[in-house]
């Protein structure tokens, strides 16, 4: 099977060349519990310039930057209160250009999170609206409805938020605002020509400034048709699959033409911004998002839903090499992120219904896996490192989250009274949440916070952390740390054109060829299997007696 046969020029500038993030490996920084500079337990931009010789050693192509502009953490900082400035808890403005300096004279990128459909409430724009009389200006930028029952004491539609709860609260003079995420997260009113040109000049703001990119959040739901009388959720749920592209708030078709705008924006660039959607939608429909004259390019979480099983890998990369052809953008491919249970953990876990558990909603964290007694953390983080390295041979870009590279586990024990997550709260604890894989990284064994910083952390470390540190992970060549940074090297030497050709193999072995002779093949399995002819280049765990052992990945040149 081949995808699109893009060339990849090895000796471009890294800096310059427009396809810099046809193949790139991005590493998502959550800076909050990235490095602490500063003692206050919070991770800030200048522990993320202090570790620039930790990411250039790791050998990423470039950096995305979880939101890290004022907000009061009501959803670990997708709550914004200020989309052109730095939290002051997290560092100024030229802290920030400090960083992205320091990240450019690495060869790094720098990809930043926007947050289009929603503020925090204390955006001084939701501030002028709540001062503002109904149907004001500063209202309309928002979205406010009256309420139904006799005294509007009842929300205009049954809708709840995905955090759990009505989708709908009440502001003093009886009116209601929208927030498909917390009560701190008021949607924005794209039918709205100040909204519009207010992100336009966000994404110039920060273009002008130097970064690369943009991750968006939510970036299917900004177009919404609130005609009256709204539907139920009911009617909603009833309405079809998700392809229509006419849901009231999901995916709707409409959506594209404020990326058209955006990508006119982003052309102006030398070289063109990027941006990668985030957007949980039919797979039929991610190729609108990706496309050239779009965003460019679609995050596609369909290996991250996937159990560990050949058959479905197989399936999930050959649908989205298909894609990805068809588009002209190059796929994504990602395992772990900041909002579900990291893959080790995942993987260690009894089985879950395949894709069972994942809606448009974006829900990915309730993808738990089974009980925390039944984890199996060696068979986890195993077969974590396999899935890895399959995924790190495919051709398009690999994103990476904080902490994989350190073969984590999701960090189940943490005290209720320390969870954040509002998914947590505003589902009275039955949904754990997605505090586990955000719990500051070790960096040396010694406590306190393990090198984090030399304040307690905003979140409790367990004492595993310890022994998983970066300073005992760089000093023992079997770390996952250095089979991390070893695959990272041959990848990036051995990118070729975008191509991948499946080599006929057992059903629980998936093995392929990438351009110049590269394979990478993955045992699933329960035994042993027999190696074709080949130099072994790296391997996810030892090879036994030549053969490759189940739950392995290895590559051969
Ligand atoms: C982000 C989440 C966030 C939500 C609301 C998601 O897509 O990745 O972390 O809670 O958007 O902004």
């Amino acid at each position: 099977m081949t995808s699109n046969p893009q060339p990849f020029p090895s000796n471009a500038d890294p800096l310059t060349d427009p396809d810099w993030w046809r193949q790139a490996a991005v590493y998502q920084v959550y800076p909050r519990s990235f490095s602490d500079s500063n003692g206050d337990g919070l991770g800030d931009l200048q522990g993320v310039t202090a570790k620039v010789p930790y990411l250039s050693a790791l050998g990423v192509d470039a950096v995305w930057l979880s939101p890290f502009y004022p907000s009061a953490l009501a959803d670990g900082g997708y709550d914004v209160d200020d989309y052109r400035d730095v939290d002051p808890r997290l560092g100024t403005l030229a802290h920030f250009d400090d960083m992205a300096a320091a990240l450019h004279g690495a060869g790094i990128k720098l990809i930043v999170d926007i947050v289009p459909n929603h503020s925090s409430n204390r955006h001084a724009w939701f501030r002028e609206a709540l001062d503002s009389p109904r149907g004001s200006a500063a209202r309309e930028r928002y979205i406010f409805r009256d309420g139904t029952g006799p005294d509007g004491a009842q929300p205009p539609s049954d809708w709840q938020s995905v955090f759990g709860g009505s989708a709908w609260e009440q502001v003093p003079d009886g009116q209601w605002y929208l927030h498909l995420f917390a009560p701190e997260q008021p949607d924005f009113n794209w039918d709205n020509r100040a909204v519009k040109d207010e992100f336009l000049a966000t994404l110039r703001f920060w273009s002008d400034r130097g970064v690369d990119g943009f991750r968006i959040d939510v970036a299917h739901a900004l177009a919404k048709d609130l005609s009256e009388p709204l539907p139920s959720s009911a009617l909603l749920a009833a309405e079809g699959d998700g392809t229509d592209g006419a849901h009231a708030f999901w995916d709707r078709n409409e959506v594209h033409d404020i990326y058209t705008e955006w990508r006119a924006l982003f052309n102006e660039y030398t070289p063109p911004r990027t941006a990668v959607a985030e957007a949980w939608v039919h797979a039929s429909r991610r190729g609108r998002y990706a496309s050239p004259e779009g965003l460019g390019q679609a995050f596609n979480f369909d290996l991250l839903q996937a159990d560990f099983d050949a058959a479905r890998f197989r399936t999930v990369i050959t649908d989205n090499l298909v894609q990805a052809a068809e588009t002209g953008a190059s796929s994504t491919w990602v395992l772990s992120n900041h909002d579900v249970v990291r893959h080790a953990t995942r993987y260690g876990l009894p089985a879950t219904p395949a894709d069972s558990a994942k809606g448009q909603d974006g829900k990915a964290w309730v993808l738990a896996g089974g009980p925390e007694e039944q984890l199996d953390r060696a068979a986890g983080l195993r077969r974590a490192r396999a899935a890895t390295l399959l995924m790190l041979a495919l051709p398009g870009s690999a994103y990476l989250y904080q902490g994989e590279e350190l073969g984590l586990h999701e960090v189940a024990a943490i005290p209720d009274a320390d969870r954040q997550d509002p998914a947590f709260f505003r589902n009275a604890g039955v949904e754990k949440g997605r505090d586990g894989c955000r719990v500051p990284l070790p960096w040396t064994p010694e406590e306190p916070s393990f090198g984090f910083g030399t304040g307690a952390p905003h979140l409790p470390q367990p004492e595993w952390f310890g022994p998983a540190a970066v300073s005992l992970q760089d000093a023992d060549t079997d770390s996952t740390l250095n089979f991390y940074r070893r695959a990272l090297e041959l990848r990036g030497k051995r990118q070729g054109a975008e191509e991948l050709a499946w080599v006929p193999s057992a059903a629980s072995v998936l093995h392929f060829t990438r351009p110049g002779g590269w394979q990478s093949i993955t045992n699933f399995g329960t035994a042993a299997v027999a190696l074709p002819a080949g130099t072994v280049l790296h391997t996810s765990a030892p090879l036994e007696g030549g053969l490759l052992p189940p739950d392995t990945t290895v590559w051969l040149g």
